[in-house]
């Protein structure tokens, strides 16, 4: 007979830390895969291994991985397509690719900017051109359906786009409604990004890039002649130097406005302690913001700000972007 002896233990399968860093890998292998310009492939007519990237082992072992982890599933040699939890996965790409594409960097960095030994915005930055991406992604599923009914409800020719990232809101405006603009961002990378866009989209004729700082309107050319501003995650930069900058900024704006004109703007609202119900965004989007010593404001916030530089609150909506509002402003007549 034998003396050996085991011990069974039980696994608690409860333990929330591999639900981490499952995400962990998710976020970096989504946004990997769209930073390699792959991901749209992989759902369209899905992908082998090899046409991903020359590392044979990673690629396959990565392929692997994610069918482990039901993303992916392969029924026909060595070709993933994405399962129906991947394509849920992909719908919401954007938050996993703002997040890990924008500030992974900064992320990775957080002990010395955590101790001064870094400081963001001179050592390390985010990454502006994926920020941009991420927030068009994001924004094209979660915000664009209800942009493109609050414009039809009034009239517009020309449309400026103040920190415009990569173009996408201003690009679908001058596509749909048909009518011209400028997207103006400080970025040059955003700038690059957005160009490209303008041209894929044919729209070279009808819309301007310009690299400028959009906190000095005087510094932009051709603001006069715009009926229709539009601000998509841009405020809270100006928010950043303080409310009666902010409000100063949109007073500048509002004065700049022909009478009757609008200003659109979406803003995500900043984390609520009290609630019942757990926040799905916020906390995650506050402290990304915090990098840049940037604060959040909510619904009544931003209302008391647009009121407060001269604009009359026509409409507030609750898009499916967690926490977020999408405010329309308009100059009185
Ligand atoms: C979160 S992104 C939003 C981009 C775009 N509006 C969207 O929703 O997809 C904020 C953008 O504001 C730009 N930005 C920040 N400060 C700026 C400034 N002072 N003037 C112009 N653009 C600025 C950034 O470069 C970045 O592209």
């Amino acid at each position: 007979m034998s003396n050996e002896s085991s011990a069974t233990t039980t696994l608690d399968t409860d333990r929330r830390v591999f639900d981490y860093m499952q995400g962990y890998l998710m976020c970096s292998l989504f946004a990997a895969l769209e930073s390699a310009g792959v991901l749209d492939d992989l759902a369209a007519t899905g992908l082998r291994p090899s046409e991903v990237g020359s590392n044979k082992f990673l690629t396959t072992a990565t392929f692997e991985y994610l069918a482990q982890r039901g993303v992916v599933s392969t029924d026909d040699g060595d070709r993933y397509r994405l399962t129906e939890f991947g394509r849920a996965v992909h719908a919401d790409r954007g938050y996993l690719v703002w997040l890990t594409g924008g500030y992974g960097e900064a992320l990775t960095a957080f002990a010395d900017l955590l101790t001064d030994k870094q400081t963001f915005g001179k050592d390390i930055d985010r990454n502006v051109r994926w920020v941009a991406v991420g927030s068009a992604i994001i924004g094209k599923q979660d915000l664009w359906p209800h942009v493109a009914d609050v414009v039809r409800e009034f009239e517009f020719h020309h449309i400026a786009d103040l920190g415009c990232g990569n173009g996408h809101y201003l690009i679908s405006l001058c596509h749909e409604v048909g009518v011209a603009g400028m997207g103006v961002d400080i970025s040059p990378d955003a700038c690059a990004e957005a160009e490209r866009e303008v041209s894929k989209a044919g729209l070279s004729d009808r819309i301007r890039i310009i690299e400028a700082d959009a906190g000095n309107l005087k510094a932009v050319p051709g603001i006069d002649d715009i009926d229709l501003v539009i601000t998509f995650f841009f405020l809270h930069e100006v928010l950043e130097h303080g409310y009666d900058v902010l409000v100063a900024y949109l007073r500048q704006i509002q004065e700049s406005l022909p009478k009757g004109a609008h200003m659109l703007t979406a803003e995500v609202g900043p984390p609520e302690f009290d609630k019942d119900s757990p926040e799905l965004f916020t906390p995650e989007y506050a402290l990304t913001q915090a990098l840049m010593e940037q604060k959040l404001l909510d619904e009544d916030g931003w209302r008391r700000a647009f009121t407060d530089a001269g604009f009359e609150v026509r409409q507030v909506i609750r898009p499916e972007l967690p926490e977020a509002r999408i405010i329309l402003a308009k100059k009185p007549d």
